[in-house]
Protein backbone atom coordinates (compact mmCIF):
# COMPACT_ATOMS: atom_id res chain seq x y z
CA UNK A 1 0.00 0.00 0.00
CA UNK A 2 1.25 3.50 -1.15
CA UNK A 3 0.42 6.48 1.83
CA UNK A 4 0.88 10.24 0.66
CA UNK A 5 -0.51 13.12 -0.94
CA UNK A 6 -3.63 12.35 -2.55
CA UNK A 7 -4.74 16.55 -2.96
CA UNK A 8 -3.40 19.74 -2.85
CA UNK A 9 -4.48 23.38 -2.90
CA UNK A 10 -3.17 27.05 -2.54
CA UNK A 11 -4.38 30.09 -0.99
CA UNK A 12 -2.58 33.64 -1.02
CA UNK A 13 -3.94 37.05 -0.63
CA UNK A 14 -5.37 39.02 -4.16
CA UNK A 15 -2.67 41.37 -3.15
CA UNK A 16 0.98 41.90 -3.51
CA UNK A 17 3.49 44.19 -4.21
CA UNK A 18 6.89 44.21 -6.47
CA UNK A 19 9.76 44.14 -5.29
CA UNK A 20 11.11 46.81 -7.96
CA UNK A 21 9.09 48.96 -6.41
CA UNK A 22 9.96 48.05 -2.79
CA UNK A 23 13.66 48.13 -3.84
CA UNK A 24 13.10 52.15 -5.15
CA UNK A 25 11.31 52.82 -1.61
CA UNK A 26 14.07 51.39 0.47
CA UNK A 27 17.05 52.99 -1.47
CA UNK A 28 18.09 49.23 -2.90
CA UNK A 29 19.44 47.90 -6.06
CA UNK A 30 16.53 46.26 -7.35
CA UNK A 31 18.98 43.62 -8.54
CA UNK A 32 19.51 42.81 -4.96
CA UNK A 33 16.39 41.46 -4.23
CA UNK A 34 15.87 40.13 -7.71
CA UNK A 35 18.95 38.19 -8.22
CA UNK A 36 20.54 38.32 -5.03
CA UNK A 37 17.38 37.72 -2.68
CA UNK A 38 15.53 35.33 -6.13
CA UNK A 39 12.17 37.57 -5.02
CA UNK A 40 9.81 39.47 -7.40
CA UNK A 41 6.58 39.92 -6.38
CA UNK A 42 5.58 39.71 -2.55
CA UNK A 43 2.01 38.63 -1.37
CA UNK A 44 0.73 41.46 1.11
CA UNK A 45 -2.14 39.93 3.60
CA UNK A 46 -5.10 42.13 4.23
CA UNK A 47 -6.57 41.77 7.60
CA UNK A 48 -9.70 40.36 6.60
CA UNK A 49 -7.69 37.34 6.38
CA UNK A 50 -5.92 35.20 9.11
CA UNK A 51 -4.10 31.64 9.08
CA UNK A 52 -8.09 30.21 9.30
CA UNK A 53 -9.41 31.96 6.66
CA UNK A 54 -6.58 31.09 4.47
CA UNK A 55 -6.42 27.40 5.40
CA UNK A 56 -10.35 27.20 5.27
CA UNK A 57 -9.62 28.49 1.34
CA UNK A 58 -7.18 26.66 0.13
CA UNK A 59 -8.80 23.45 1.39
CA UNK A 60 -12.78 24.36 0.53
CA UNK A 61 -11.10 24.03 -3.36
CA UNK A 62 -9.66 20.77 -2.61
CA UNK A 63 -12.29 19.16 -0.31
CA UNK A 64 -15.23 16.67 -1.91
CA UNK A 65 -18.08 16.08 0.26
CA UNK A 66 -16.72 12.62 0.61
CA UNK A 67 -13.74 13.47 2.09
CA UNK A 68 -15.25 15.56 4.56
CA UNK A 69 -16.75 12.47 5.68
CA UNK A 70 -13.52 10.40 5.35
CA UNK A 71 -11.64 12.82 7.67
CA UNK A 72 -10.35 11.76 10.81
CA UNK A 73 -7.74 13.56 11.28
CA UNK A 74 -7.04 17.52 10.84
CA UNK A 75 -3.07 19.06 11.39
CA UNK A 76 -2.46 22.85 11.33
CA UNK A 77 0.72 23.73 11.36
CA UNK A 78 1.64 27.46 11.33
CA UNK A 79 3.48 29.90 13.41
CA UNK A 80 0.88 32.68 13.18
CA UNK A 81 -1.21 31.10 15.41
CA UNK A 82 -4.80 33.31 16.17
CA UNK A 83 -4.76 31.84 20.19
CA UNK A 84 -2.77 29.97 22.60
CA UNK A 85 -5.05 27.45 23.95
CA UNK A 86 -7.88 26.84 20.70
CA UNK A 87 -6.28 25.75 17.64
CA UNK A 88 -6.42 26.85 14.00
CA UNK A 89 -7.67 23.46 13.19
CA UNK A 90 -10.96 23.43 14.98
CA UNK A 91 -11.83 26.80 13.54
CA UNK A 92 -11.47 25.03 10.15
CA UNK A 93 -13.16 22.35 10.29
CA UNK A 94 -16.15 23.74 11.63
CA UNK A 95 -15.86 26.55 8.72
CA UNK A 96 -15.49 23.79 6.62
CA UNK A 97 -17.98 21.10 8.16
CA UNK A 98 -15.57 18.54 8.19
CA UNK A 99 -16.55 15.35 10.17
CA UNK A 100 -17.09 15.71 14.14
CA UNK A 101 -15.73 12.66 14.55
CA UNK A 102 -12.36 13.62 14.06
CA UNK A 103 -9.02 14.33 15.43
CA UNK A 104 -8.05 18.20 15.42
CA UNK A 105 -4.95 19.61 16.26
CA UNK A 106 -2.45 22.16 15.99
CA UNK A 107 1.44 21.82 15.75
CA UNK A 108 4.28 24.55 15.98
CA UNK A 109 8.09 24.52 15.13
CA UNK A 110 8.45 27.42 13.23
CA UNK A 111 8.38 26.26 9.11
CA UNK A 112 8.88 22.86 9.92
CA UNK A 113 5.00 22.72 11.16
CA UNK A 114 3.88 21.40 7.99
CA UNK A 115 6.41 18.79 7.10
CA UNK A 116 5.37 17.80 10.98
CA UNK A 117 2.08 17.46 9.88
CA UNK A 118 2.29 15.65 6.27
CA UNK A 119 4.60 13.05 8.21
CA UNK A 120 2.44 12.66 11.02
CA UNK A 121 -0.70 12.37 8.85
CA UNK A 122 1.21 9.45 6.97
CA UNK A 123 1.66 7.48 9.64
CA UNK A 124 -1.85 7.57 10.82
CA UNK A 125 -3.04 6.39 7.12
CA UNK A 126 -0.89 3.95 7.27
CA UNK A 127 -2.34 2.22 10.16
CA UNK A 128 -5.41 3.54 9.04
CA UNK A 129 -5.77 3.34 5.23
CA UNK A 130 -9.43 3.51 4.86
CA UNK A 131 -9.95 7.23 6.75
CA UNK A 132 -8.25 10.54 5.37
CA UNK A 133 -6.25 13.00 7.14
CA UNK A 134 -6.59 16.72 6.38
CA UNK A 135 -2.61 18.87 6.68
CA UNK A 136 -2.99 22.96 6.42
CA UNK A 137 -0.02 24.70 6.37
CA UNK A 138 -0.41 28.74 6.89
CA UNK A 139 1.47 31.13 8.07
CA UNK A 140 1.74 34.70 7.58
CA UNK A 141 5.50 35.85 7.14
CA UNK A 142 6.34 39.42 9.60
CA UNK A 143 9.85 41.23 9.77
CA UNK A 144 8.75 44.73 9.81
CA UNK A 145 8.74 47.83 7.72
CA UNK A 146 12.44 48.89 6.96
CA UNK A 147 14.08 45.93 7.84
CA UNK A 148 16.83 43.84 6.09
CA UNK A 149 13.79 40.63 6.63
CA UNK A 150 11.28 42.76 4.93
CA UNK A 151 12.56 41.71 1.08
CA UNK A 152 11.66 37.92 2.49
CA UNK A 153 8.02 38.61 3.73
CA UNK A 154 4.74 36.86 2.46
CA UNK A 155 1.98 34.69 2.96
CA UNK A 156 -0.48 32.47 2.47
CA UNK A 157 -2.11 28.86 2.86
CA UNK A 158 -1.22 25.08 1.83
CA UNK A 159 -4.00 22.59 2.35
CA UNK A 160 -3.14 18.62 1.66
CA UNK A 161 -5.48 15.76 1.54
CA UNK A 162 -3.32 12.65 2.70
CA UNK A 163 -4.87 9.04 1.57
CA UNK A 164 -3.76 5.48 0.51
CA UNK A 165 -3.09 5.25 -2.72
CA UNK A 166 -2.11 9.03 -3.42
CA UNK A 167 -2.67 10.39 -6.78
CA UNK A 168 0.36 13.11 -6.30
CA UNK A 169 3.07 12.27 -4.10
CA UNK A 170 3.80 8.39 -2.62
CA UNK A 171 5.23 9.41 0.41
CA UNK A 172 8.36 6.86 1.29
CA UNK A 173 9.24 5.99 5.02
CA UNK A 174 12.89 7.45 4.07
CA UNK A 175 13.60 10.62 6.44
CA UNK A 176 16.29 12.47 8.28
CA UNK A 177 15.89 14.24 11.51
CA UNK A 178 18.65 17.22 12.76
CA UNK A 179 17.43 19.60 15.58
CA UNK A 180 19.29 21.76 18.27
CA UNK A 181 18.29 24.67 19.94
CA UNK A 182 19.54 27.93 17.99
CA UNK A 183 18.05 31.59 18.10
CA UNK A 184 18.11 32.01 14.78
CA UNK A 185 14.32 33.49 14.26
CA UNK A 186 11.74 33.47 16.93
CA UNK A 187 8.19 35.08 17.35
CA UNK A 188 7.77 36.23 21.72
CA UNK A 189 4.01 36.33 22.24
CA UNK A 190 4.00 40.04 22.55
CA UNK A 191 5.29 40.42 19.01
CA UNK A 192 3.61 40.85 15.44
CA UNK A 193 6.87 40.38 13.63
CA UNK A 194 9.66 38.18 14.37
CA UNK A 195 12.88 38.67 15.92
CA UNK A 196 15.85 36.88 13.64
CA UNK A 197 19.12 36.93 12.95
CA UNK A 198 19.28 36.98 9.66
CA UNK A 199 22.99 35.67 8.17
CA UNK A 200 22.95 33.20 11.03
CA UNK A 201 19.88 31.87 9.94
CA UNK A 202 20.97 31.53 6.63
CA UNK A 203 24.24 29.53 8.03
CA UNK A 204 22.11 27.15 10.07
CA UNK A 205 19.77 26.51 7.31
CA UNK A 206 22.74 25.38 5.17
CA UNK A 207 24.39 23.72 8.21
CA UNK A 208 20.98 21.79 8.75
CA UNK A 209 20.69 20.85 4.78
CA UNK A 210 23.96 19.03 5.10
CA UNK A 211 23.37 17.59 7.86
CA UNK A 212 20.26 15.57 7.14
CA UNK A 213 21.72 15.53 3.52
CA UNK A 214 24.63 13.37 4.34
CA UNK A 215 22.38 11.16 7.09
CA UNK A 216 19.92 10.56 4.59
CA UNK A 217 22.61 9.54 1.88
CA UNK A 218 24.28 6.89 4.15
CA UNK A 219 20.99 5.38 5.99
CA UNK A 220 19.43 4.59 2.27
CA UNK A 221 22.44 4.61 0.09
CA UNK A 222 21.41 7.17 -2.28
CA UNK A 223 23.20 9.69 -4.28
CA UNK A 224 21.97 13.08 -5.92
CA UNK A 225 21.12 11.44 -9.58
CA UNK A 226 18.72 8.90 -7.57
CA UNK A 227 16.60 12.09 -7.71
CA UNK A 228 14.36 13.93 -10.55
CA UNK A 229 14.51 17.11 -8.31
CA UNK A 230 15.02 18.22 -4.70
CA UNK A 231 12.59 20.33 -3.02
CA UNK A 232 13.56 22.90 -0.42
CA UNK A 233 12.16 25.16 2.02
CA UNK A 234 12.16 28.89 0.62
CA UNK A 235 12.65 31.39 3.16
CA UNK A 236 13.47 33.23 -0.51
CA UNK A 237 14.63 31.43 -3.29
CA UNK A 238 18.30 31.93 -3.55
CA UNK A 239 18.36 30.30 0.12
CA UNK A 240 17.27 27.23 -1.61
CA UNK A 241 19.50 27.46 -4.85
CA UNK A 242 22.52 28.30 -2.19
CA UNK A 243 21.83 24.98 -0.40
CA UNK A 244 21.49 23.03 -3.98
CA UNK A 245 24.48 24.47 -4.87
CA UNK A 246 26.51 22.82 -1.92
CA UNK A 247 26.03 19.29 -2.67
CA UNK A 248 25.44 19.99 -6.95
CA UNK A 249 29.08 19.00 -7.84
CA UNK A 250 27.79 15.50 -6.53
CA UNK A 251 25.96 15.20 -9.71
CA UNK A 252 26.46 13.97 -13.26
CA UNK A 253 23.88 15.76 -14.93
CA UNK A 254 23.79 19.45 -12.86
CA UNK A 255 22.18 21.16 -15.51
CA UNK A 256 19.21 19.08 -14.93
CA UNK A 257 18.67 19.04 -11.71
CA UNK A 258 18.81 23.14 -11.90
CA UNK A 259 16.71 23.19 -14.40
CA UNK A 260 14.15 21.21 -11.61
CA UNK A 261 15.12 23.74 -9.07
CA UNK A 262 14.19 26.88 -11.35
CA UNK A 263 10.49 24.94 -11.83
CA UNK A 264 10.02 24.51 -8.64
CA UNK A 265 10.63 28.30 -7.18
CA UNK A 266 8.72 29.94 -9.54
CA UNK A 267 6.12 30.36 -7.68
CA UNK A 268 7.92 31.10 -4.79
CA UNK A 269 9.27 33.75 -6.30
CA UNK A 270 5.94 35.62 -6.73
CA UNK A 271 4.33 35.29 -3.09
CA UNK A 272 7.18 35.42 -0.78
CA UNK A 273 7.85 32.83 2.52
CA UNK A 274 4.83 30.77 3.14
CA UNK A 275 6.84 29.22 6.48
CA UNK A 276 4.98 26.03 6.93
CA UNK A 277 3.66 26.48 3.45
CA UNK A 278 6.63 27.20 2.07
CA UNK A 279 7.88 23.50 0.89
CA UNK A 280 4.71 22.58 -0.36
CA UNK A 281 4.14 25.54 -2.59
CA UNK A 282 7.43 24.74 -3.94
CA UNK A 283 6.37 21.28 -4.74
CA UNK A 284 3.47 22.71 -6.14
CA UNK A 285 5.82 25.00 -8.13
CA UNK A 286 7.61 22.00 -9.38
CA UNK A 287 4.24 19.61 -10.23
CA UNK A 288 2.98 22.49 -12.46
CA UNK A 289 6.08 24.28 -13.81
CA UNK A 290 8.36 21.01 -14.59
CA UNK A 291 8.10 19.21 -18.27
CA UNK A 292 10.64 16.74 -17.23
CA UNK A 293 8.59 15.10 -14.91
CA UNK A 294 7.40 10.79 -14.86
CA UNK A 295 5.71 9.06 -12.81
CA UNK A 296 7.90 7.21 -9.94
CA UNK A 297 10.36 9.81 -10.29
CA UNK A 298 12.20 10.51 -6.54
CA UNK A 299 11.19 13.98 -5.59
CA UNK A 300 13.60 15.45 -2.31
CA UNK A 301 12.29 17.57 0.01
CA UNK A 302 14.19 19.36 2.98
CA UNK A 303 11.95 20.71 5.53
CA UNK A 304 13.47 23.44 7.80
CA UNK A 305 12.17 25.14 11.02
CA UNK A 306 14.24 27.63 12.60
CA UNK A 307 15.16 27.11 16.22
CA UNK A 308 15.79 24.36 14.71
CA UNK A 309 14.54 21.24 12.79
CA UNK A 310 15.29 19.60 9.73
CA UNK A 311 14.01 17.07 7.61
CA UNK A 312 14.91 15.46 4.29
CA UNK A 313 12.81 13.00 3.07
CA UNK A 314 11.51 11.72 -0.15
CA UNK A 315 8.24 10.91 -1.93
CA UNK A 316 7.44 9.52 -5.53
CA UNK A 317 5.81 11.15 -8.21
CA UNK A 318 2.37 8.79 -8.43
CA UNK A 319 1.43 11.58 -11.42
CA UNK A 320 -2.21 10.43 -11.19
CA UNK A 321 -3.90 13.51 -11.24
CA UNK A 322 -3.97 16.59 -13.83
CA UNK A 323 -0.90 18.61 -13.78
CA UNK A 324 -1.54 21.12 -16.74
CA UNK A 325 -5.01 22.38 -14.62
CA UNK A 326 -3.28 22.69 -11.17
CA UNK A 327 -0.59 24.99 -13.58
CA UNK A 328 -4.14 27.10 -15.38
CA UNK A 329 -5.75 26.82 -11.62
CA UNK A 330 -2.27 28.53 -10.05
CA UNK A 331 -1.59 30.99 -13.22
CA UNK A 332 -5.11 32.31 -12.59
CA UNK A 333 -4.81 32.81 -8.69
CA UNK A 334 -1.42 34.24 -9.08
CA UNK A 335 -1.85 36.63 -12.30
CA UNK A 336 -5.63 38.02 -10.80
CA UNK A 337 -3.83 39.41 -7.71
CA UNK A 338 -3.82 42.95 -7.81
CA UNK A 339 -0.46 45.36 -7.09
CA UNK A 340 -0.79 48.05 -4.85
CA UNK A 341 1.99 50.76 -3.70
CA UNK A 342 4.62 50.87 -0.96
CA UNK A 343 2.37 53.63 0.39
CA UNK A 344 -0.58 51.18 0.22
CA UNK A 345 1.45 48.14 1.65
CA UNK A 346 2.40 49.88 4.47
CA UNK A 347 -1.22 50.77 5.80
CA UNK A 348 -2.32 47.63 5.37
CA UNK A 349 0.64 45.99 7.10
CA UNK A 350 -0.18 48.09 10.22
CA UNK A 351 -4.19 47.40 9.98
CA UNK A 352 -4.70 43.86 12.32
CA UNK A 353 -6.31 42.73 15.31
CA UNK A 354 -4.33 44.53 18.07
CA UNK A 355 -2.71 42.42 20.98
CA UNK A 356 -4.77 43.50 23.64
CA UNK A 357 -8.60 42.97 24.53
CA UNK A 358 -10.08 45.65 22.15
CA UNK A 359 -12.99 44.95 19.83
CA UNK A 360 -12.35 46.00 16.26
CA UNK A 361 -14.35 44.86 13.09
CA UNK A 362 -13.36 45.02 9.63
CA UNK A 363 -15.01 46.22 6.50
CA UNK A 364 -14.76 42.83 4.58
CA UNK A 365 -16.62 44.26 1.67
CA UNK A 366 -13.55 43.96 -0.77
CA UNK A 367 -12.18 40.49 0.32
CA UNK A 368 -14.17 38.16 -2.25
CA UNK A 369 -12.77 35.21 -0.66
CA UNK A 370 -14.53 32.38 0.55
CA UNK A 371 -13.66 32.76 4.46
CA UNK A 372 -12.72 36.14 5.75
CA UNK A 373 -12.65 37.47 9.28
CA UNK A 374 -14.55 40.11 10.12
CA UNK A 375 -13.08 41.08 13.38
CA UNK A 376 -13.16 40.46 17.46
CA UNK A 377 -16.16 41.45 19.67
CA UNK A 378 -15.64 40.32 23.50
CA UNK A 379 -12.71 38.21 22.89
CA UNK A 380 -14.04 36.65 20.17
CA UNK A 381 -12.87 35.87 16.37
CA UNK A 382 -15.85 36.32 14.26
CA UNK A 383 -15.01 34.68 10.94
CA UNK A 384 -17.70 34.40 8.20
CA UNK A 385 -18.10 32.61 4.95
CA UNK A 386 -19.00 34.36 1.89
CA UNK A 387 -20.02 32.28 -0.63
N1 LIG B 1 22.93 42.64 -7.41
C1 LIG B 1 22.89 41.28 -7.23
N2 LIG B 1 23.03 40.71 -6.01
C2 LIG B 1 23.20 41.52 -4.94
C3 LIG B 1 23.26 42.91 -5.06
C4 LIG B 1 23.13 43.48 -6.38
N3 LIG B 1 23.18 44.80 -6.58
N4 LIG B 1 23.45 43.44 -3.84
C5 LIG B 1 23.51 42.42 -2.98
N5 LIG B 1 23.35 41.25 -3.63
C6 LIG B 1 23.32 39.89 -3.09
C7 LIG B 1 24.38 39.64 -2.03
O1 LIG B 1 25.66 39.34 -2.61
C8 LIG B 1 23.78 38.45 -1.30
O2 LIG B 1 23.97 37.28 -2.04
P1 LIG B 1 24.61 35.97 -1.35
O3 LIG B 1 23.73 35.66 -0.17
O4 LIG B 1 24.56 34.93 -2.41
O5 LIG B 1 25.97 36.36 -0.92
C9 LIG B 1 22.28 38.74 -1.37
O6 LIG B 1 22.10 39.72 -2.40
C10 LIG B 1 21.71 39.30 -0.08
O7 LIG B 1 22.52 40.40 0.30
P2 LIG B 1 22.84 40.68 1.83
O8 LIG B 1 23.32 39.43 2.48
O9 LIG B 1 23.68 41.87 1.90
O10 LIG B 1 21.36 40.99 2.34
P3 LIG B 1 20.89 41.49 3.75
O11 LIG B 1 22.00 41.59 4.71
O12 LIG B 1 20.09 42.71 3.51
O13 LIG B 1 19.89 40.32 4.27
C11 LIG B 1 18.81 38.24 4.63
C12 LIG B 1 19.55 39.13 3.61
C13 LIG B 1 19.74 37.86 5.76
C14 LIG B 1 18.33 36.97 3.93
C15 LIG B 1 17.57 39.03 5.19
O14 LIG B 1 16.68 39.28 4.15
C16 LIG B 1 16.85 38.31 6.29
O15 LIG B 1 17.21 38.43 7.47
N6 LIG B 1 15.74 37.54 5.97
C17 LIG B 1 14.96 36.83 6.96
C18 LIG B 1 15.64 35.59 7.50
C19 LIG B 1 15.65 34.44 6.51
O16 LIG B 1 14.89 34.37 5.57
N7 LIG B 1 16.53 33.44 6.77
C20 LIG B 1 16.60 32.26 5.94
C21 LIG B 1 17.06 31.06 6.71
S1 LIG B 1 15.98 30.81 8.15
C22 LIG B 1 14.61 30.01 7.53
O17 LIG B 1 14.62 29.46 6.48
C23 LIG B 1 13.35 30.00 8.35
C24 LIG B 1 12.45 31.03 7.78
O18 LIG B 1 11.63 30.76 6.94
C25 LIG B 1 12.64 32.38 8.26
Amino acid sequence: MTVGIDKIGFYTSPYFIDMVDLAHARNEDPKKYLIGIGQKKQAVIPPTQDVVTMAANAAQKILSEGDKEKIDLVIFGTETGVDNSKSAAIYVQSLLGISKQARSFEIKQACYGGTAGVQMAVDHIRLHPESKALVLAADIARYGLNTPGEVTQGGGAVAMVISSNPRILEVEDKRSFHSDNIMDFWRPLYRHDAVVDGHYSNSIYADFFQQTWMDYRQKYHRTIDDFRALTFHLPYTKMGLKALRSIIDQSKHPEAILEQFEASRMYNALVGNLYTGSLYLSLISLLSNSEALNQDDLIGLFSYGSGAQGEFYSGRLSDQFDRSQLKTDMDTILSERSRITIEQYQEMYQTFLPLNEEDKLFDVSSDNSCFVLKGRKENRRIYLTKN
